[in-house]
C-alpha cells in the first residue's frame, strides 16, 4: 500500500498529481494536432452521433458535476439540447423521451447502483442509444451500454474522486466535438478546442506548482465550520465540485452557489467566520462575478479567489487571490478544478481526517 503511494502521503495526493498524465492518456490516439480522430469513436458510434438530436446525461456524485459542465458544452458548442439528472432521481420518475435522444451515463467505477439502474430503465424507454463514459472497461455499465468511451485515469483509490473527474471532462469534450461536427460546431472551433486540450497537461502542471501557496491558505479553514463556493456559468459546477471535495474529506460544511443567486439567500450567512471561495477565469461573466464578490466584501466576508492573471482582483487582508495561468475559457473548468482539489486536500490533512477513506463514504456505492 505504502509502496503504491510512492512519494505521497495519501492516494488522493498521488492521484491529483497524476492528472497531467491521465489527461494526456485520455487524449492519446483520439486527437491529432487539431482534430478529433475518427478512431476516437468507432464507425458504429459515429453513426449514432450523426443521428443524435438531444442528450440526456445521468450520473451521481462527482460524475454528476462533470455532466453539468458538459451540458454547457453540448448546448453552446454543439448546439444539442442537453438535460442532466442525478441517477437516484432519474430512475424513479416517468420521462418524455424525444426522438433521437442519446442516453449518456458517467461513472468512474461503472458499478454505481443508481446509475446502473437508470441505464437499465432507459433501455426500455426508446432512447436512440446508450453511451457510457467510464474508467473501468470491464464494468457492468460499459458491458450493458451500446457504446462506451473510456477515461484512462488508471485505478483511482482515494474515495474522493479527482483524476477520474478531470478525465471525464476531457472525454466529454471529445464527445461534444464528435457530435458537434454533425450539428453546430464549425471546424475552426474544433481546431481551437483540440489545441486547448493538448495544452492542458502542461497547464495542470503549472497549477500543481501553486500547491505551497494553497497549503498556506488551507490554514484559514482549521477552525471553520461552514464555507461557500461561488462560480458562474460553466464554473458553477466546478464550485459544486470544490464544495463536495471539501465536505467529503474535511467534514466542513460547504455549499456551492451560482454567484448571481447570492442575493437570494446566502448573503445572509456571510461573515468573517465563513470563508467564501470563488473561481474567476477570464470569461464573459467575470465582471458580473466581480460585482457579486463586492457584495461579499461589503459584508465583511473573507474571500479566496482563484483568478486568471488578466482579471485583476485587489488583495487585502480579507481577500486572497491565487493567480491561475491563462487558459482558453471554454476548457477552463477543467483547470480550475485542480486548485480546489488541492485546497480540500490540505484542509483535510491539517484537520487530521482519514483523507483516502472519509467516514461514512464508499468509493463505489453498489447498493441503493
Ligand atoms: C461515490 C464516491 C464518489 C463518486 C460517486 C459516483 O459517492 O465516493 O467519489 O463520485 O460515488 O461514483 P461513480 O463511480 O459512478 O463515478
Amino acid at each position: 500500500d505504502a509502496a503504491d503511494r510512492g512519494e505521497f502521503r495519501h492516494f488522493m495526493a498521488k492521484e491529483i498529481h497524476e492528472q497531467p498524465r491521465a489527461v494526456a492518456e485520455t487524449l492519446e490516439a483520439r486527437v491529432s494536432e487539431q482534430r478529433v480522430l475518427p478512431q476516437a469513436f468507432g464507425p458504429e458510434a459515429t453513426a449514432v452521433l450523426s443521428k443524435t438530436q438531444r442528450i440526456q446525461i445521468v450520473a451521481c456524485g462527482t460524475s454528476f458535476h462533470a455532466g453539468m459542465v458538459a451540458r454547457y458544452w453540448f448546448e453552446s458548442l454543439a448546439g444539442l439540447p442537453c438535460d442532466i439528472e442525478v441517477a437516484s432521481e432519474f430512475r424513479y420518475r416517468p420521462h418524455v423521451v424525444a426522438d433521437g435522444t442519446l442516453f449518456v451515463t458517467l461513472s468512474q467505477s461503472g458499478e454505481t447502483a443508481d446509475t446502473l439502474a437508470a441505464l437499465r430503465e432507459a433501455k426500455q424507454m426508446g432512447y436512440l442509444a446508450t453511451l457510457a463514459i467510464c474508467n473501468v472497461p470491464e464494468s457492468s455499465l460499459v458491458r450493458e451500454s451500446d457504446l462506451a468511451m473510456m477515461t484512462r485515469a488508471g485505478p483511482e483509490i482515494g474515495v474522493a474522486s479527482t483524476k477520474a473527474f478531470v478525465t471525464q471532462l476531457v472525454a466529454l469534450m471529445i464527445t461534444v466535438i464528435a457530435a458537434g461536427r454533425f450539428h453546430a460546431l464549425p471546424e475552426s472551433m474544433e481546431r481551437r478546442l483540440v489545441e486547448a486540450l493538448r495544452h492542458l497537461p502542461r497547464q495542470i502542471e503549472e497549477v500543481l506548482s501553486l500547491e505551497p501557496q494553497i497549503k498556506t491558505l488551507a490554514e484559514q479553514f482549521i477552525d471553520k465550520h461552514h464555507s461557500l463556493f461561488l462560480g458562474r456559468g460553466m464554473q458553477y459546477p466546478i464550485a459544486m465540485e470544490g464544495a463536495l471535495k471539501l465536505k467529503e474529506i474535511s467534514y466542513i460544511h460547504a455549499e456551492a452557489y451560482p454567484a448571481g443567486e447570492l442575493k437570494h439567500g446566502p448573503l445572509a450567512l456571510v461573515d468573517s467566520e465563513m470563508p467564501v471561495i470563488a473561481v474567476a477565469p477570464n470569461d464573459d461573466l467575470v465582471e458580473k462575478l466581480r460585482s457579486n464578490l463586492h457584495e461579499v466584501q461589503a459584508r465583511g466576508g473573507r474571500l479566496i479567489i482563484f483568478a486568471d492573471h488578466a482579471v485583476p482582483f485587489e488583495q487585502d487582508q480579507d481577500t486572497h487571490v491565487i493567480v491561475i495561468p491563462p487558459i482558453d475559457d471554454l476548457i477552463s473548468p477543467i483547470l480550475y478544478t485542480v486548485p480546489l482539489q488541492l485546497l480540500a486536500y490540505h484542509v483535510a490533512v491539517l484537520k487530521g481526517t482519514d483523507v483516502d477513506q472519509p467516514r461514512n463514504l464508499a468509493k463505489s456505492v453498489t447498493v441503493e
